[in-house]
C-alpha cells in the first residue's frame, strides 16, 4: 500500500486498501492518467491507450507526422490551457501578452510520509501519521508557470485527497481566469451522477441520472456552498445500489462558490473537473507569487453507495473535523428561536432553560436577537454588544441563571454580515460589498461584509474573541443569511478585483482558525440559514451544522437521507419543534420527530411550556432514549434501508457498531389494508447472534395489534444472516407519520 514510482516506465502506483490509482509520465513528459478503480497490481497500463488517429483532434507537434496520439483524447492528470485537448479544461492563464497559453512537462516529484497542508485553507489533517503525500512539479517552458499536483494517500480509508499549487516562475506577470482543482478522466464505463440540490429549507434532495454525451454541471455563484448545490457529487454504474456496484465520490473541501463539470467526450471517457467557480474569478499572480486551489476528497468504492458514504464518515469525521468535539458526545440542547424568535427578555430564555433542564436538557442556546437593535431582522447586525433592553445586565446574569441550572450556554452569532442600520455599518461602510455607483441587491435586509479585507477579519477576531472571553460561553453557533452579490472590495485594485470571491473565502476561514484555536472547548455549530454551507471546508472547523431551517420531521427525513450520502450523522444538527411545524403547517407525532431529530445532534426547538404533562413526559423518555442509544447512533456505522424512489411507503435506516444495532423506520404513507413491511437489515455478522431487546412503535393511531406484535417480538434471537437474508417483517402502524425503533444487542 502508499505510493510507489517505477522510474523505468516512470509510472505512480497509488495503492490503498481496495483501490488503485495509477499515472505515467510519457515519452514527452506530459503527465497521463492511466487508472482509478478497484486494487490491481502495480504493472503499467500504457498498453490501454495505443495511438489512434481521430479527425479533429489534433496531435502533439512532434507527432505531427506519427499522428494519434492527441491530447484531445489521452486520458489527463491535469489539463494544459488552449494547447489541443478540446474537453473540459483545468485552467484558463493569460500572460502580459494576452495570450492564453499553458502546457505542463514532468520535472520532479517527491514522496513523503504525513500528509501536505495548504496555506490558508481548510484540508485533511493526518494526526494519526498513516498517510503519505505525492507531490509531482511539472513546468509550461513558455510562461514558466509550475504546477505542483499534491496526493495524499490514505491508504486504509480508501481515499486519495487532491490540490494544486500554482507558482508563476517567470519574469512576467499571469492572469489565472480559471485554476481547477482536479481532473478525473474515466477512460471507460458509462456511469450515472447522483448529485444533491435543493433550495433554503429543502436542502440537498439526493437525483440520480446516466450522463448524457453533454456537459453536466454542478455549481453555485453563491460565495458559499448553496443550498442549491451541494459540493459533491457521485458517479456510479448503472446496475449500482447501495450495497453493489462501482462508486466514485468527489468532494470539495470547499465553502464558497463551487463548480463541477463532468463531460462525456466523443469516445465516451468522463471527465471530472471541480473547483472554485470560475464566473467572475481572475487571480493576478505577479512573478514570484503562488495560488493554491482547494483541496478535493476523492473515494471509490465497488461496494456501492452505501460502502461509499460510510468511507466519507469515516474520513471526514476522523480526518476533516479537527474539533475536540468530534468524538464526543454533544449536549442535548434547546434552542429558543422556533420559540421565541425576536420576542424574549432574561426572563423568557430562563423559564425556557427552567423547563428544559426538568425534563434532561443539557444545554440552553440563545439565537438570533440578543444584540444590537435587533427586534427584527432589519438591523443590528454587526453590533455584537448584549442588548441590555433585552438582556438587563448583559448575558452574565443569563449565563449564570443557565448554569445554576446545571445547564451550559450556547448563543448564535452571524459575524460575516452586518445590517445598513448598525452602528459597524455607520462606522465602516466601505466594509461591506458593494459595487460602486449601484443600489447592492438585499438578501434578508443585510449585506456581506468583506472579509478579503484583514482589518475586518482582525475586527471579528477581537469582538468575538472578547464575547467568547468574558462569558461562559460553550457553545457558538455561526450564522450566515444571504448569498453574496454586489462582490466589489473597495480594498483591492482594479486588477485584484476578480480575487473578492475566493479572499473572502480565505478571510472566513483565517477567522474561523484563530477562533477555534482560541477556544478549543467551545463547540462550534455551523449554519447558513440552514444547510446552505454544509460542505466539507465548514466541517474542518464545525464538528456539526444546521441541516436545514426546515423542521418539519418528514421533509427531514428527505434532507436528512440527501445528506447521508457525503456526510456522518454527527455532523447533522436536528431539532425536534413545534407542530403544526412552522414551515409546513404538518403535524407529526412527537416521538416521531424525535426519532427523526435522533439522527442527528438532537436538540429541541419549541416552547415546552406549551406542552402538556404526557408530552414532556414523552420529552424526558425521549432524551433517556438518545442517551441510551447514543453510541450505535452516532458511532455507528450508517445504512440506509430505503430509497425514496423505491419504497415511498416509508423511510428506514440503521446503525450498526460491533455490539449493537439501531433500526429507525418511519411511515410516511400509511394505506388501507396495509401490507405488512419487510426488509433485510445490513451490516451485521452473518454468524453472529442478535436478540431483538427493545421494539417501540410511536404514534398517534398505533394499533393495539402493533403494540402485541411488538411485545411478543422482543427478546427474539435471531442470526446475523437471517437478519441479513431473510429480514424482518414489522408490527403493523398505521396513523399519520407512526415510527419504530428496533435495537438488537449482539451476543457474545
Ligand atoms: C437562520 C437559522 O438557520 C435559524 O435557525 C435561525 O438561527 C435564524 N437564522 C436566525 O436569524
Amino acid at each position: 500500500m502508499g505510493i510507489q514510482f517505477d522510474a523505468n516506465t516512470r509510472t505512480f502506483t497509488l495503492q490503498t486498501a481496495r483501490t488503485t490509482y495509477q499515472m505515467r509520465v510519457d515519452e514527452r513528459g506530459r503527465l497521463l492518467h492511466l487508472y482509478y478503480g478497484r486494487r490491481i497490481g502495480q504493472g503499467d497500463l500504457g498498453a490501454l491507450y495505443p495511438p489512434a488517429d481521430h479527425g479533429f483532434s489534433p496531435d502533439y507537434y512532434p507527432c505531427r507526422l506519427r499522428r494519434g496520439v492527441s491530447p484531445d483524447v489521452l486520458p489527463q492528470e491535469y489539463t494544459g490551457c488552449n494547447v489541443g485537448d478540446f474537453r473540459l479544461s483545468c485552467l484558463v492563464v493569460r500572460d502580459a501578452d494576452g495570450a492564453a497559453g499553458a502546457d505542463f512537462f514532468y520535472q520532479s516529484h517527491e514522496i513523503a510520509p504525513g500528509k501536505y497542508t495548504l496555506e490558508g485553507l481548510p484540508c485533511a489533517h493526518d494526526e494519526d501519521s498513516e498517510a503519505e503525500t505525492l507531490s509531482i512539479r511539472m513546468r509550461d517552458p513558455v510562461t514558466g508557470l509550475t504546477l505542483e499536483l499534491l496526493y495524499g494517500v490514505f491508504a486504509h480509508q480508501d481515499v486519495v485527497t487532491r490540490a494544486v499549487r500554482l507558482h508563476n516562475d517567470g519574469s512576467a506577470p499571469l492572469r489565472l481566469e480559471k485554476a481547477a482543482s482536479l481532473c478525473l478522466d474515466l477512460p471507460f464505463g458509462e456511469w450515472d451522477l447522483v448529485h444533491f440540490h435543493g433550495r433554503h429549507a429543502m436542502e440537498r434532495r439526493m437525483e440520480r441520472a446516466p450522463l448524457p454525451h453533454a456537459v453536466t454541471t454542478v455549481s453555485s455563484t453563491r460565495g458559499a456552498s448553496s443550498h442549491h448545490h451541494n459540493p459533491f457529487v457521485i458517479l456510479c454504474d448503472h446496475e449500482a445500489t447501495e450495497d453493489h456496484g462501482l462508486c466514485y465520490g468527489v468532494m470539495p473541501v470547499y465553502s464558497g462558490s463551487h463548480r463541477t463539470d463532468v463531460e462525456v467526450d466523443q469516445n465516451g471517457l468522463t471527465r471530472v473537473v471541480t473547483g472554485l467557480h470560475d464566473e467572475r474569478f481572475s487571480w493576478l499572480l505577479e512573478p514570484g507569487e503562488s495560488f493554491t486551489a482547494p483541496e478535493v476528497l476523492l473515494c471509490c468504492s465497488a461496494g456501492g453507495l452505501g460502502d461509499l458514504s460510510r468511507h466519507y464518515h469515516t474520513f471526514l469525521r476522523r480526518n476533516i473535523c479537527r474539533s475536540p468535539f468530534r468524538y464526543a458526545r454533544r449536549p442535548v440542547l434547546i434552542n429558543n428561536w422556533e420559540a421565541t424568535y425576536f420576542t424574549f427578555t432574561t426572563d423568557t430564555i430562563c423559564r425556557i432553560a427552567e423547563k428544559a433542564a426538568s425534563l434532561g436538557v443539557e444545554m440552553m442556546v440563545l439565537d438570533d436577537g440578543w444584540f444590537g437593535k435587533r427586534d427584527d431582522d432589519n438591523s443590528g447586525l454587526g453590533d455584537w454588544f448584549v442588548n441590555e433592553k433585552k438582556l438587563p445586565g448583559g448575558l452574565r446574569p443569563l449565563i449564570e441563571r443557565v448554569n445554576a441550572l446545571g445547564m451550559k450556554f450556547g448563543l448564535w452569532v452571524e459575524p460575516e454580515m452586518v445590517s445598513e442600520d448598525s452602528d459597524l455599518y455607520r462606522a465602516h461602510p466601505d466594509w461591506a460589498l458593494t459595487l460602486p455607483g449601484r443600489d447592492p441587491a438585499m438578501g434578508r435586509n443585510q449585506l456581506v461584509l468583506d472579509m478579503s479585507r484583514p482589518e475586518v477579519v482582525d475586527y471579528l477576531t477581537d469582538r468575538l474573541g472578547t464575547l467568547l472571553a468574558e462569558n461562559h460561553i460553550e457553545y457558538i453557533k455561526w450564522d450566515m443569511n444571504r448569498n453574496m452579490s454586489d462582490v466589489y472590495s473597495r480594498a483591492l485594485p482594479p486588477e485584484r478585483q476578480g480575487e473578492a470571491g475566493h479572499r473572502y473565502m480565505l478571510g472566513v476561514y483565517r477567522l474561523l482558525d484563530r477562533l477555534t484555536s482560541r477556544f478549543p472547548d467551545v463547540l462550534f455549530e455551523g449554519c447558513a440559514g440552514g444547510g446552505g454551507r454544509f460542505d466539507a471546508g465548514m466541517l474542518c472547523y464545525f464538528p456539526q451544522i444546521w441541516c436545514s431551517d426546515n423542521t418539519d420531521a418528514i421533509e427531514r427525513l428527505v434532507i436528512q437521507h440527501g445528506t447521508s450520502f457525503g456526510y456522518p450523522v454527527s455532523a447533522m444538527g436536528a431539532h425536534v419543534s413545534a407542530c403544526p411545524n412552522h414551515q409546513t403547517g404538518r403535524t407529526v407525532p412527537l416521538w416521531t420527530r424525535a426519532v427523526v431529530a435522533m439522527s442527528g445532534t438532537f436538540g429541541y426547538e419549541l416552547d415546552l411550556g406549551r406542552l402538556t404533562q404526557e408530552e414532556c413526559d414523552q420529552v424526558r423518555a425521549q432524551i433517556e432514549t438518545f442517551k441510551r442509544y447514543y453510541d450505535v447512533i452516532q458511532n455507528g456505522a450508517y445504512y440506509r434501508l430505503s430509497d425514496p424512489a423505491r419504497q415511498p411507503r416509508y423511510v428506514a435506516w440503521q446503525t450498526v457498531t460491533g455490539t449493537e444495532s439501531l433500526v429507525s423506520v418511519v411511515l410516511t404513507h400509511p394505506e388501507g389494508n396495509a401490507r405488512p413491511l419487510h426488509f433485510c437489515l445490513q451490516g451485521l455478522e452473518e454468524d453472529a447472534l442478535y436478540q431483538l431487546d427493545e421494539l417501540h412503535v410511536y404514534g398517534i393511531a398505533v394499533t393495539p395489534e402493533s403494540g402485541h406484535a411488538a411485545a411478543d417480538a422482543c427478546g427474539a434471537v435471531y442470526s446475523g444472516s437471517a437478519l441479513l437474508y431473510a429480514g424482518l417483517t414489522l408490527p403493523p402502524m398505521i396513523g399519520d407519520a407512526p415510527s419504530l425503533q428496533l435495537h438488537l444487542t449482539r451476543l457474545p
